[in-house]
C-alpha cells in the first residue's frame, strides 16, 4: 500500500546544542557589503536578461527541460529566483545558515512553531511579545494544536526561564527589544540556559534588525523577522522570515511553504532587496532621531515614563549597550490620564501619523492597549508594562526638531 505518511513527512529537525555551527554565507564580508551583494552576482545573469539589479522573476512555474529533470525552482509556491536572493541575503545578514520567507512576520512565527512542536509540546516565552504573537500563543496554538505556551514572570532572571522548561519544551522565544515596551532580554544568558537544557533559542530581531543586533552571534539558534517593518522601511510590503539551521529551514519550507502556500511574491521580495541596500544607514539615522526624541520626552513634564534602551535611565541600558550597536527607532511613552489622555495627545499630533505599523521612514504613533495588545488581560498588560496611557512611537527619518515640535504642541504644556 502507498504509505502516505512516509511520502509526506520529512524527518523533523532535531536540535543538537553541540552541533558545529555552519559558517554563514559571506562571513568574510562586512555587514554593509552583505546588504548590497549577498545572494546575487550580476556576473551570473545571462543574455537576454543580463542585469545589474536582481531581476523580478514574476513567473509562478518553471519549465522542465526534459521529462526526468525537475527544474529548481519548479513551482512558485515553494520558491522563486527573486525570493531565493532575498532568503540568501537575509541569512547572510543574520549570520545564519539558511532562511525561509513567509507572507508576514506573524505567518513566519506560525510556520516555525507549527513545524517544531507537536500536540502535547510546549513553548516558553514571556509577555514581552508583539500582539499577534500573543494571540497565537494564548489561543490559536493551545486551542487548535494542543501546544501550550508558558509565560516567564521575571524575564530579566535567566533562572525564571530555566524553571519553565521541561522535556516537552520545543522552543524558547525571546523578543528583544520587545514591542511595545522595549524590554531587553539578556540573550547570551538565556541561550546558556536553553543549551544546557537542549532546547533551541529563537530571538525575534524585528525591532533592532541585524544592522543593530546579531542574535546568532550572541547565542541564538533561530531568528524570526517581520520584514514588514524596518527591513522594508516604508509600509509598502508585508512579509516575514525565519533564519536558522538548514534542516530546520527546509522542514519549514516543506510543511508550510510547499504544502500550505505561505509565500511572499517576487515583486515584494524584490522591493525588500532595494530597501535592504540602505538598511545600515537608515537604522543609524532612526536610532539618532529616536534618542533625541526620547531625551525630549524624558524631560517633558507631561510625560510619565519613556521606554527607550538608549536612555541611561532604562533598566537594561547597559545590557542593551552590550548587545546592540545602537538602540533603534522604536520607543514608547506614557501620557497621563489613561486612554483619554493618550487619545488627546495622539489626536493633536499634526506631522506624526496615527497608524498600525513601525519601521517606516515617516514617524508613526500607535496605542498598543487598544490596538495590538487588547486581547491581553488587564493583569497581563500590567505585567508587560502596557499602561492605558502608553503610546508607541516609531521614529522616522525626518528632521528630529520637527518631530519634537509636533510632540511638544501635542503634549499641550508649551
Ligand atoms: C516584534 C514583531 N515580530 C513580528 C511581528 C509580525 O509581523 P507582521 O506584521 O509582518 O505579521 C510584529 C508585528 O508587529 C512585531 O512587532
Amino acid at each position: 500500500m502507498h504509505d502516505k505518511k512516509q511520502f509526506f513527512m520529512r524527518d523533523p529537525w532535531v536540535f543538537d546544542p553541540d552541533a558545529e555551527k555552519v559558517k554563514p554565507r559571506d562571513a568574510r564580508l562586512g555587514f554593509d557589503t552583505r546588504c548590497l551583494h549577498s545572494g546575487f552576482d550580476p556576473a551570473e545573469t545571462r543574455e537576454p536578461f543580463r542585469s545589474f539589479v536582481p531581476p523580478i522573476v514574476q513567473s509562478m512555474t518553471y519549465p522542465y527541460e526534459t521529462f526526468d529533470e525537475i527544474p529548481c525552482p519548479v513551482y512558485g509556491r515553494t520558491r522563486t529566483p527573486t525570493n531565493t536572493v532575498l532568503e540568501e541575503r537575509l541569512a547572510a545578514l543574520e549570520g545564519g545558515e539558511a532562511c525561509v520567507t513567509a507572507g508576514s512576520g506573524s505567518q513566519a512565527l506560525f510556520n516555525l512553531i507549527f513545524t517544531i512542536a507537536r500536540p502535547g509540546d510546549n513553548v516558553v516565552t514571556s509577555l514581552n511579545i508583539f500582539g499577534e504573537g500573543y494571540k497565537q500563543a494564548a489561543t490559536i496554538f493551545p486551542e487548535r494544536c494542543n501546544v501550550a505556551f508558558r509565560f516567564v514572570d521575571d524575564p530579566a532572571n535567566p533562572a525564571a526561564w530555566d524553571a519553565l522548561i521541561d522535556n516537552r519544551t520545543k522552543l524558547i522565544w525571546v523578543e528583544s527589544p520587545s514591542n511595545p515596551c522595549l524590554f531587553v532580554t539578556d540573550i547570551p544568558a538565556v541561550a546558556e540556559v536553553c543549551h544546557a537544557r537542549g532546547v533551541p533559542l529563537m530571538v525575534d530581531n524585528t525591532t533592532a534588525t541585524a544592522a543593530l543586533q546579531q542574535p546568532m552571534a550572541l547565542g541564538a539558534d533561530i531568528v524570526l523577522l517581520s520584514i514588514t517593518k524596518f527591513l522594508a522601511g516604508n509600509a509598502t510590503v508585508i512579509g516575514g522570515a525565519v533564519i536558522g539551521p538548514e534542516p530546520l529551514i527546509e522542514d519549514i519550507r516543506w510543511n508550510t511553504t510547499e504544502f500550505i502556500g505561505s509565500v511572499i511574491s517576487p515583486l515584494e521580495a524584490w522591493m525588500v532587496l532595494q530597501y535592504l541596500e540602505t538598511l545600515p544607514m537608515r537604522m543609524l539615522r532612526h536610532s539618532e532621531n529616536a534618542l533625541k526624541v526620547a531625551e525630549f520626552l524624558a524631560g517633558h513634564p507631561a510625560v510619565e515614563l519613556v521606554n527607550y534602551s538608549g536612555l541611561p535611565a532604562h533598566p537594561q541600558h547597559e545590557l542593551a549597550c552590550r548587545q546592540m550597536c545602537a538602540h533603534g527607532g522604536l520607543l514608547s511613552f506614557v501620557a497621563p490620564g489613561g486612554i483619554p489622555g493618550a487619545a488627546g495627545v495622539m489626536n493633536r499630533l499634526e506631522l506624526i501619523v496615527h497608524a498600525v505599523t513601525f519601521g517606516t521612514s515617516r514617524t508613526i504613533c500607535m496605542h498598543p492597549p487598544t490596538i495590538t495588545h487588547e486581547h491581553m488581560t488587564p493583569e497581563e498588560r500590567k505585567a508587560a508594562g502596557i499602561d492605558d496611557g502608553l503610546i508607541r512611537l516609531s521614529v522616522g527619518l525626518e528632521n528630529p526638531q520637527d518631530l519634537i515640535a509636533d510632540l511638544d504642541q501635542a503634549l499641550g504644556m508649551s
